[in-house]
């Protein structure tokens, strides 16, 4: 049995949703939730915003979809413009998709089709990490270090190769700082070459991972050494930035503040912020420019790929994250959170860890806290943390198994990124009141 939260609690019928409002839910019953992990770190400006509700009311009256081949659209040109200003000038092209999965197909597939457009077609294999979640389609699950996920798909799944989770707080050797950075770089060079650089299309890593190890930044330098390894070795960079970018992290581009482009990226959630579901695939300028020019077209997409409301929604919702500067709002308000959790649950001798960037934070749980040993997996504190939190009104998001795959709790706080300051007190004092009470066993 594997504590994987995706089927809901797992206690029967899940309540029904019926109003949003900021950053609250509200059920069926009544009963209102603080959104405080904008369910798994979607839900960028909270819930029921009019505005963007208008835009999309008003996009639906005019046309809700020109089919991709045969129609522009303005939304479409726009929010395109807008990604494209938002990334930096190294970008070049947007293709849109549904889901993060398939935004991380995307860029697995403009990877493989780069290299067959240069002529280097034996460049099929991937390479990615341990204690990494890229998606739930084949492609994107053969690339994740996630265990519990992929199980029942083995034998089904390309064979990628994976390399050790950049984790400061779980370091391979008990190495630390500058030294771990090298140490992790050092070791996808040597990956690289085992392979065969002639054989490897791409190294895909989370900026900060999410899901599979509960809001891990990489150490200081890692982003910056693995980028100098891949471009030596001419292997493309992907980054995951699924649940870490558009804003979450602080800077629109989480691996900004790593200093580094990576040559395609994969961004979903936050995008549209929950509105309609749309995701996008975004494609340094020269590669897209080589594939179109040797290859007429980058050849990946969907029937709704570029779907004009969604395109309309995503717009709106970018349009007021900028306006209301709201990605500086995370940057700044986020270390003061981080430091408000810190503070708060430091008493508690089971956290061991409260990390994160922006509004990407991760609490590890741990049964010791010099030697870091997990909670016992039988225990599954995280399910019944996040279930404690649910059932007092709270929305945290918990992953389990980061140490190992079954031992491991941690959950993730991520709250949307207007949320006021009463909402962001009351997040961190309902939280530190549901571990208290988890704790105790109520
Ligand atoms: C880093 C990362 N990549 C990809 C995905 C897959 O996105 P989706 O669930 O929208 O398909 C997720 C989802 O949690 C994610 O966190």
């Amino acid at each position: 049995m594997t504590r994987n939260r995706s089927a809901g609690w797992g206690m029967g019928a899940l309540p029904r949703i019926v109003r949003g409002e900021g950053s609250y839910l509200y059920d069926a019953a009544g009963r209102r939730y603080l959104d405080g992990s904008g369910g798994p770190a979607a839900f960028s400006i909270g819930h029921g915003n009019r505005e963007v509700n208008a835009a999309i009311a008003a996009q639906l009256e005019r046309v809700a979809c020109g089919y991709r081949y045969l129609f522009s659209s303005e939304p479409l040109e726009e929010l395109t413009s807008l990604l494209l200003s938002l990334c930096g000038p190294e970008f070049g092209h947007v293709l849109y998709s549904g889901s993060g999965s398939e935004a991380v197909e995307s860029a697995l597939k403009v990877a493989l089709q780069y290299w067959d457009a240069r002529g280097l077609a034996g460049k099929k294999h991937f390479i990615a990490r341990e204690r990494s979640y890229h998606g739930n389609t084949l492609g994107a699950l053969s690339v994740s270090g996630f265990l519990e996920r992929r199980r029942p798909f083995e034998g089904s799944l390309l064979d990628a190769s994976f390399v050790s989770a950049a984790n400061a707080y779980r370091p391979p050797r008990a190495l630390a700082g500058a030294a771990l950075s090298e140490a992790l770089a050092d070791e996808l060079e040597k990956k690289i070459e085992a392979l065969g650089a002639e054989r490897v299309a791409a190294f895909i890593f989370e900026p900060v991972v999410g899901a599979a190890g509960g809001a891990v930044p990489a150490p200081e330098g890692y982003a910056r050494a693995v980028h100098a390894v891949c471009a030596r070795h001419g292997v493309l960079v992907i980054a995951d930035e699924v649940m870490c970018g558009s804003g979450r992290c602080g800077t629109w581009r989480a691996l900004e503040q790593d200093g580094i482009v990576p040559d395609i990226m994969a961004v979903g959630k936050g995008l549209a912020g929950g509105y309609i579901p749309l995701a996008a695939t975004i494609v340094r300028r020269e590669l897209g420019d080589a594939i179109v020019a040797r290859q007429g077209a980058i050849l990946t997409g969907h029937t709704y790929s570029g779907h004009t409301t969604a395109c309309a929604a995503a717009l709106a919702v970018q349009r007021i994250i900028q306006r209301e500067a709201l990605v500086r709002r995370v940057r700044e308000r986020g270390t003061v959170l981080l430091a408000e959790l810190q503070a708060a649950l430091g008493r508690f001798r089971q956290v061991g860890d409260v990390r994160g960037r922006g509004y990407l934070i991760g609490i590890e749980f741990v049964r010791d806290r010099a030697t870091r040993e997990p909670l016992p997996p039988e225990r599954a504190f995280s399910q019944a943390l996040g279930q404690r939190a649910f059932a007092d009104g709270l929305i945290i998001y918990p992953c389990a198994g980061n140490v190992g795959g079954a031992a491991g709790d941690t959950v993730i706080v991520a709250p949307p990124y207007n949320a006021s300051e009463g909402e962001l007190a009351e997040l961190v004092e309902r939280l530190t009141r549901a571990i208290e009470r988890t704790l105790a066993g109520g």
